[in-house]
């Protein structure tokens, strides 16, 4: 294990910010993470990075940073219909989509090309096109950070919930999550090409009867018309949630804006689409500086090149409290904000 120190996370963010690590570790196995918490104490304090695709750092982080980096997956058991498999936190979660796609395993292929590692995804319980991580979800093994005992998790344990989690609200800061165990179909997969998009790709693909690697093909050219690649224009996917309000609000809102989308939730709850809101309040493919707001999906920041953090932030600012006036409804980030 080798701690460095002033390193610059440029390259473990996908919103390319430069901010410094005072101290940074990588983390390659379990046993490496139980012995690097063993020196807490030694340390201002602790920072948990992985793929760094849901994070705006908005300042250099006096801390030692763990970069969760621990690689595997593996086959755990198997029936005729299922197959069970394990992968550790450090694996890229669209590397270890594509891994269960070659093999023929359903269940993930909607949410091809999420950036991100697979052992952060259960916390926001990532989601695409439909379907959710939880979908597929059996268990993840997670360590305590002041015992470093490994605890456990099934599906109730999680609690999961829209882009949240129990990881996000009481286990935060508590748990780092070391590996997540799937369900994937073997043969009879269960295809969800209902969302919109994917028919209308799969059409113009020419595909009639889709396979689950059909489907993967579609979202990703979905995704890839819509969301920028991190590697060519810094971004944290959607920066903000999509707002749940009340019936009452809603019924409000859709006499004003009977043309808006939506989607129905619950009787009670309907969600309403960020992504229109900012663009109705004019902010789509708007740039201050070098930070802007994507030009095909309103819901997405980008940084042109060396915009900060702060100024990142003070964009999002904007754009909530526009939201607000207009609309008088709350949007919050998705992504986690990062403060020192
Ligand atoms: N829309 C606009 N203008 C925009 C963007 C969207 O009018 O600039 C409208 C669209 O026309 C559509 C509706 O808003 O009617 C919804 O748009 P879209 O289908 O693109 O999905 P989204 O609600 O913007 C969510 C997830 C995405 C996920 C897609 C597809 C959240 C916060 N975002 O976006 O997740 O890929 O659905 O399932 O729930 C992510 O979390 O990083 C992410 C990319």
């Amino acid at each position: 294990m080798q701690i460095l120190e002033n390193q610059s996370l440029k390259n473990h963010n996908t919103f390319g910010i430069d901010a410094k690590a005072r101290y940074f570790v990588e983390i390659d196995s379990v046993s490496t993470l139980r012995s690097v918490l063993q020196l807490a104490h030694d340390y201002p304090k602790m920072f948990v990075l992985s793929g760094g695709s849901n994070m705006l750092l908005t300042g250099d982080l006096n801390a030692l940073v763990l970069f969760i980096n621990n690689k595997g997956i593996e086959i755990v058991s198997e029936t005729d219909a299922h197959v069970f498999i394990r992968v550790m936190a450090g694996e890229n979660w669209h590397e270890m989509v594509q891994w269960t796609l070659e093999r023929d395993f359903g269940g993930l292929e909607n949410m091809s090309l999420i950036p991100g590692n697979t052992g952060t995804a259960p916390i926001q319980n990532i989601g695409a096109y439909g379907v959710e991580l939880k979908d597929c979800f059996v268990e993840c093994e997670a360590m305590n950070v002041a015992s470093q005992e490994i605890r456990s998790f099934n599906k109730e344990d999680c609690q999961f919930g829209y882009r949240d989690s129990y990881f996000k609200n009481e286990g935060k800061g508590t748990y780092i999550i070391t590996s997540v165990t799937f369900q994937l179909t073997k043969k009879n997969h269960l295809l969800n090409t209902s969302y919109g998009a994917i028919e209308s790709e799969l059409n113009a693909m020419k595909v009639t009867l889709p396979s689950i690697q059909d489907v993967s093909r579609a979202v990703i050219a979905i995704r890839q018309s819509k969301l920028p690649d991190p590697k060519v224009l810094g971004n944290s996917g959607s920066f903000f949630k999509n707002p749940v309000v009340t019936k009452e609000a809603f019924e409000t809102f859709n006499n004003t804006y009977p043309e808006a989308p939506f989607y129905k939730v619950s009787d009670e709850t309907y969600k309403i689409p960020a992504g229109w809101l900012i663009e109705q309040c004019g902010f789509k493919g708007k740039r201050y500086g070098d930070a802007g707001v994507h030009t095909k999906q309103a819901l997405v920041l980008v940084n042109y090149g060396n915009a900060s953090g702060e100024e990142l932030l003070a964009l999002a600012t904007r754009i909530m409290e526009a939201v607000a006036a207009k609309f008088g409804i709350a949007i919050a980030p998705e992504v986690n904000v990062i403060r020192n």
